[in-house]
């Protein structure tokens, strides 16, 4: 049985990625802050469900992330799906704090953490769900943007890494555009996708091995074009 870890799972992608694993024959160690929410999947599945819940910006996420991989009996596949971000009109220095503190500081702690554990073994695919938002900058949520341009940036890093390794390992960077779950905020919202939809996609990325996949496949068509809008026209948008 192959042994996954999501990290984020409580509810959202994570939480649909995870009866997609089962349905797999994985076995699965899930986590999140809610442990009601992680006890009460569990008890879906408790043979192939593990939990751990602890927040990844307060607790030592290597040593919870250790932990959870004991339990579960090994690690083929880590997705980090945790992520926050606030629409934050004020620029108040607390949320965008929140944000980055979660976004990239826990977000390179576990990367890393999953990076060197899968070197160390020879192989291993590490998955995370940065976002269509990391393509440009926003001046609804500039935290939040920018956090997914690092995630992006860093995950590019991790690929090359990886490669001149020599080892098998594999690095997927998914590109959500909007999903129905509590992060999808703001008006204007469209191609708003069910988090079971984005989920199986995900899936088919990850079992693709793909380096970079956008979820649903037509926010590609958006990621192109925010890549072409010149400076002088975003700017005023
Ligand atoms: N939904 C969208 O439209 C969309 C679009 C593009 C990208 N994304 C990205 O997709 C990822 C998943 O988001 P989602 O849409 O599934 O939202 P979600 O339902 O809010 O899921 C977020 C998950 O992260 C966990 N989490 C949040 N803060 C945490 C913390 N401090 N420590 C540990 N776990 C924490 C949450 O669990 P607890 O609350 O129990 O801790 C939850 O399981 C995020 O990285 C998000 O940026 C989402």
């Amino acid at each position: 049985m192959k042994k996954a870890v999501i990290v984020g799972a409580s509810s959202g992608i994570g939480n649909a990625l995870v009866k997609i694993f089962v349905e797999n024959d994985y076995k699965v160690g899930i986590t999140g802050r809610r442990k009601t929410e992680l006890e009460t999947f569990k008890e879906s599945n408790p043979k192939q469900i593990s939990i751990s819940a602890f927040d990844c910006t307060t607790e030592n996420n290597t040593q919870k992330l250790t932990e959870l991989v004991t339990k579960i009996g090994g690690l083929d596949l880590l997705v980090l799906s945790a992520g926050t971000g606030d629409l934050n009109k004020k620029l108040e220095f607390e949320k965008e704090n929140a944000t980055n503190q979660l976004n990239v500081i826990a977000f390179t702690e576990i990367v890393d953490w999953a990076f060197n554990y899968f070197e160390k073994q020879g192989k291993g695919h590490l998955v995370a769900i940065s976002s269509i938002a990391g393509l440009r900058g926003s001046r609804m949520a500039p935290a939040y943007n920018a956090s997914k341009a690092y995630q992006i940036n860093y995950l590019e890093g991790l690929r090359q890494k990886a490669m001149s390794s020599k080892k098998q390992i594999y690095i997927t960077d998914i590109r959500p555009g909007f999903v129905d779950t509590d992060m999808a905020k703001g008006d204007g919202q469209f191609w708003v996708a069910t988090k079971v939809k984005a989920a199986k996609q995900i899936y088919g990325l990850i079992k693709r091995k793909k380096s970079v996949g956008y979820v649903t496949k037509r926010w590609q068509l958006i990621s192109l074009l925010l890549k072409i809008v010149p400076n002088r026209i975003y700017k005023r948008m």
